[in-house]
């Protein structure tokens, strides 16, 4: 198939075209080049899609394309300027299209979607929220182009070359064993996909012509079973004390992203539905999520040398604990 990847110069557009390729694809990447470099073989066109004709630059006709864009503009113009030259078209948006945070076991059939973004709005990155709209205004703009897109509402991506540090902090941490602070209540649930796993659903729901809107992520799993993954993985033999939410809390620990926080953390009850969407459906549409060790250890052994930001530091772990055990 020839296979044009809207993107492609990070993460998840990476995936899309190294397996693409692996698969025996001919692979298109199109992108301003500025934030990372495209995988080698594929053919790659400097686009900017701020520009309502930016997709110019990519001539011909494609099998299938792969979007992961944030920006509504970025998709009004790509369906306009693909409209007759593109045969499957997969969307990549994301479980953030949702409103309700708090209610666990949603699916895309029952969970209700944020409203789309105002009209002209045009701002991903001003707020999760903002977010999710835009996201919502880009599925809209895609389904009015190519009514038979594949919408894949990826959750939580992991895995080498995220450039997050979400859970790499946590693979960095099993493998450095000793004592480990781990957040909530172990029965807590979580969820994640590895990029591969989502980049090889992808590549066969355009090979297959799947089309329709699924949460794109992996069986939500309990706190327990996610650490137990991490120290399979790692190889790690720490000890995990569970700390609790009210704990960290009082103690200024920022859930989910950043300095200071315990990443994959998030409050309950408000984002007890954040991370435990029923996605049933998915599975049964062929996603096919791998082990948690294997993404864990191919994780570390691509860690390189990247220097991780978001989570605690050892100094700030350390003095937590000591409050912990003489609380
Ligand atoms: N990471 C997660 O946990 C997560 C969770 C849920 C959903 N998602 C979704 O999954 C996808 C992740 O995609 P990704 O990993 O490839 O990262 P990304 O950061 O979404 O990549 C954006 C791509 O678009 C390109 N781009 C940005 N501005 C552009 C412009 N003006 N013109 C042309 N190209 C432009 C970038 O390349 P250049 O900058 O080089 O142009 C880059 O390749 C996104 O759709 C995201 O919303 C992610």
């Amino acid at each position: 198939m020839r296979i044009l990847v809207l993107g492609g110069t990070v993460f998840f557009g990476r995936a899309i075209a190294r397996q693409a390729l692996a698969a025996g694809h001919d692979v298109t990447c199109a992108a301003r080049g500025t934030s990372g470099d495209p995988v080698d073989g594929a053919r790659f066109v400097t686009v900017d899609r701020a520009d309502p004709d930016g997709l110019r630059a990519v001539e011909g006709t494609f099998d299938a394309v792969v979007d992961v864009a944030r920006k509504p503009s970025h998709v009004r113009h790509a369906v306009a300027g693909l409209a007759g030259r593109v045969g499957h078209y997969t969307f990549v948006s994301t479980c953030s299209v949702y409103a309700d945070t708090a209610t666990p076991d949603q699916t895309v059939a029952t969970a209700p979607l944020l409203p789309a973004a105002e009209p002209d709005f045009d701002d991903p990155a001003a707020s999760p929220e903002a977010y999710g709209r835009c996201k919502v205004t880009c599925e809209e703009l895609v389904r009015e182009g190519f009514a038979d897109a594949f919408i894949n509402r990826a959750g939580l991506i992991v895995g080498p070359e995220d450039q997050t540090g979400r859970f790499d902090y946590w693979v960095a941490r099993h493998a450095r064993g000793g004592e480990i602070l781990t957040p909530g209540d172990p029965d807590d649930r979580v969820q994640l996909v590895d990029a591969r796993d989502l980049a090889d659903w992808t590549l066969r729901a355009a090979e297959e012509g799947l089309t329709g809107t699924f949460d794109g992520i992996g069986a939500p799993m309990t706190r327990r079973d996610f650490h137990a993954g991490l120290q399979a993985g790692t190889g790690g033999d720490g000890t995990l004390t569970w700390v609790s939410q009210d704990f960290l809390t009082a103690h200024d620990v920022e859930p989910w992203f950043g300095p200071r926080s315990l990443p994959f953390w998030l409050l309950v009850p408000e984002f007890a539905g954040f991370l435990t969407h029923d996605t049933t459906p998915a599975l049964a549409a062929g996603l096919r999520p791998r082990p948690l060790a294997e993404t864990a250890a191919d994780t570390l052994a691509a860690f390189g040398d990247v220097r991780h930001t978001t989570g605690l530091t050892e100094d700030e772990e350390v003095a937590l604990l000591r409050e912990w055990h003489a609380r």
